[in-house]
């Protein structure tokens, strides 16, 4: 979840530094900091409770002539966001400098053991622990490397670290011992930049290059940047190659285009999104799956899908059960992926397993998928980070290509990830012949009308604003659907808790009298989704037992509906299309109407509290 960036070369690091920190704020926001090593080998830190962009402006530290640093934004574990408790740490004797992401889980022990011998610390964090370790390890005789890969063996966990050496020839070295988040490396001839997402790379490349070379670290390996150049062990200590990843960045260029949030720009680019995520797996021209981009579901016969994924990515599987179940007749289970991890699995080479995370490298997912690999199953992921662990996991990768999305709310990735799953489930439908060849076309053709009927959608942004405008009074929300919806429903509640901290629970309507009918009244806001499909009348009974309990309602119903007109207190009319596709203009009216209650209230959207980006840590 924290940022990582670090930097040793000849430019001055301090602006390439902090404009890297701000391509990683959304990862983590609480604090952030910079270390910079000037050139008689002393250490300058510069830390910050507020926004990255406070270390940039009117820094006294912009001025210290140095072309050494690391730096680091902070996603609180251990200790509250505070200076103290901010990154980089150093150890006592100030030579040694750490940023680190990831969670210490002997932290306690070590503590102890070092406050015994001495070791003074001035934070709660459990990422202390590293400087002072490496200092202990040096007095005990080893020279700054080795002490360092002694971490290998001395933290339990899964981090990923930096330290730099102050000195008059300073060296960085960089380690990561589990799923905590990559590290990648990019080299140049004057040094070297790590830094955990490939988009913070951007601001230390020369001109409009953004065709890069990078090197990622496996758990374990230790990457080592000096004046003398890069070096590279295994967790043996012994020397090795890595190979450089012909990598673009050209996705990671990201910019507002003059939207007020990152989440609203998002939104609004989601009619791109069906084609661009599918364009590797379907000629559209012919209507026609690409088999040699889907090698592993056209080699294989499975006997069942398993699907795993946290949040907004969790409910995309959810939708994509159905898929599986209905298109192509296979038993398909989903599961959290901090669930999965813990339970007993019946897994095997009969198990297609799809892995789902925009990131590619939620801590929990990619645990899940190493587990999952070990078990021999087929593994693979759809993601929108090339190059993300998730990606490196899986026998096959299939890219959302959406752009980075910046918002910490999902959007786009959501309505991505659905159409890539949408289309493995027909491509294996029609693979073991449960698809006719006609139906396999028409529901190709059915994706194909899709962003015409995005882009209706999104051009009724207003009117979504206005009911908003009428219903962000109330504190509570039930967000009910069924069926395919009912996923819906949970991901309308998640957006509107994650950005306006207004309490929301997305329920299965047909559970709704089991319980949640306890709490309407007029205060509570039922946002019922009753598009046309099988369970539709079941629906609009739920509804009118909403009304019937002076519940106010907001009714997602097609355009041609009239028949809750009377009934619903707002209604949100869609255009109609497949069941099968529903769910991806149903959530588009409700990631508006969280943004524009969030926006109201005056929350901060794209970077909402306590929550980050890319969740590094179990
Ligand atoms: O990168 P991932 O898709 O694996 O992330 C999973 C969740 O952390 C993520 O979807 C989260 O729930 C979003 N903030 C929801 O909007």
């Amino acid at each position: 979840m924290c940022g990582i960036a670090a930097y040793l070369g000849s430019e001055q690091a301090y602006p390439l530094l902090t404009s890297a920190l701000s391509k990683l704020e959304y990862r983590g926001y609480d604090s952030a900091g910079v270390a910079l090593i000037d050139g008689n080998g002393d250490i300058h830190l510069n830390k910050t409770i507020n926004k990255v962009a406070s270390l940039s402006e009117n820094s006294s530290k912009a001025s210290i002539k140095s072309t050494v640093g690391i730096a680091h934004t902070r996603w609180a574990t251990h200790g509250a966001p505070t200076v103290p408790n901010a990154h980089p740490h150093v150890n006592n004797d100030k030579n040694i400098a750490v940023v680190h992401n990831g969670i210490i889980e002997n932290f306690a022990e070590l503590k102890a053991q070092l406050q015994k011998q001495g070791y003074e610390f001035v934070s709660e964090t459990d990422s202390e622990v590293i400087p002072h370790l490496i200092a202990q390890q040096m007095k005990e005789g080893l020279d700054f490397e080795s002490a360092f890969a002694s971490l290998n063996r001395l933290l339990r966990g899964s981090q990923a670290i930096v330290a730099v050496l102050a000195s008059e020839e300073p060296m960085i070295c960089a380690l990561r011992t589990g799923y905590a988040g990559g590290l990648a490396v990019f080299p140049d001839h004057n040094g070297g930049t790590i830094t955990s997402d490939l988009s913070a790379i951007l601001p230390f490349l020369k001109g409009t290059d953004v065709q890069v070379g990078v090197a990622f670290l496996e758990p374990h390996e230790i990457v080592t940047i000096s004046a003398k150049g890069i070096s590279y062990r295994d967790e043996n200590g012994n020397v090795i190659k890595k190979d450089l990843v012909k990598m673009s960045l050209s996705d990671n260029v990201v910019e507002k285009k003059g939207y007020d949030h990152y989440m609203l720009k998002e939104i609004m680019e989601q009619s791109d999104s069906v084609l661009a995520a599918t364009r590797e797996l379907i000629d559209f021209s012919s209507l026609h799956f690409k088999s040699d981009n889907l090698s592993v579901l056209s080699g294989s016969s499975f006997d069942r899908v398993l699907m795993i994924g946290c949040g907004t990515s969790l409910n995309a599987c959810s939708v994509a059960q159905t898929y599986f179940e209905e298109l192509a007749n296979l038993p398909t289970e989903i599961y959290s992926s901090s669930e999965f991890r813990y339970k007993k699995k019946f897994v095997n080479d009969k198990t297609l397993v799809i892995a789902v995370g925009q990131s590619g490298e939620t801590a929990d997912t990619l645990s899940a998928m190493s587990e999952i690999k070990a078990l021999g199953a087929r593994l693979v992921t759809v993601c929108n980070t090339p190059g993300s662990q998730a990606d490196q996991l899986a026998e096959e990768s299939y890219f959302m290509n959406c752009g980075v999305e910046v918002g910490v709310a999902s959007t786009k990735t959501f309505i991505s990830s659905l159409s890539i799953l949408y289309a493995l489930a027909i491509y294996l439908g029609s693979n073991v012949g449960y698809l006719s060849e006609t139906a396999v076309r028409d529901k190709i053709a059915d994706m194909l009308s899709l962003p015409d009927v995005i882009a209706e959608t999104l051009k009724d942004a207003d009117s979504f604003k206005e009911i908003a405008h009428h219903i962000n009074f109330s504190n509570n929300f039930l967000f009910l659907g069924r069926g395919i919806n009912y996923p819906i429903a949970i991901e309308g509640a998640l957006k509107l808790k994650e950005i306006s901290y207004i309490h929301a629970e997305g329920y299965a309507a047909g559970e709704m009298k089991h319980g949640p009918i306890a709490l309407i009244d007029e205060s509570l806001v039922t946002v019922a989704i009753a598009t046309q499909d099988m369970l539709y009348d079941k629906m609009v009974s739920n509804v009118k037992e909403v009304k019937a309990r002076n519940g106010l309602v907001v009714a997602l119903v097609n355009e041609s509906d009239d028949s809750l007109d009377s009934d619903a207190d707002y209604l949100i009319k869609v255009p109609a299309v497949s069941p099968y596709l529903a769910p991806i203009i149903n959530v588009i009216p409700l990631q508006f109407l969280s943004y524009y209650i969030a926006s109201a209230r005056g929350c901060d959207i794209d970077q909402p509290r306590n929550l980050a980006k890319s969740v590094t840590v179990e």
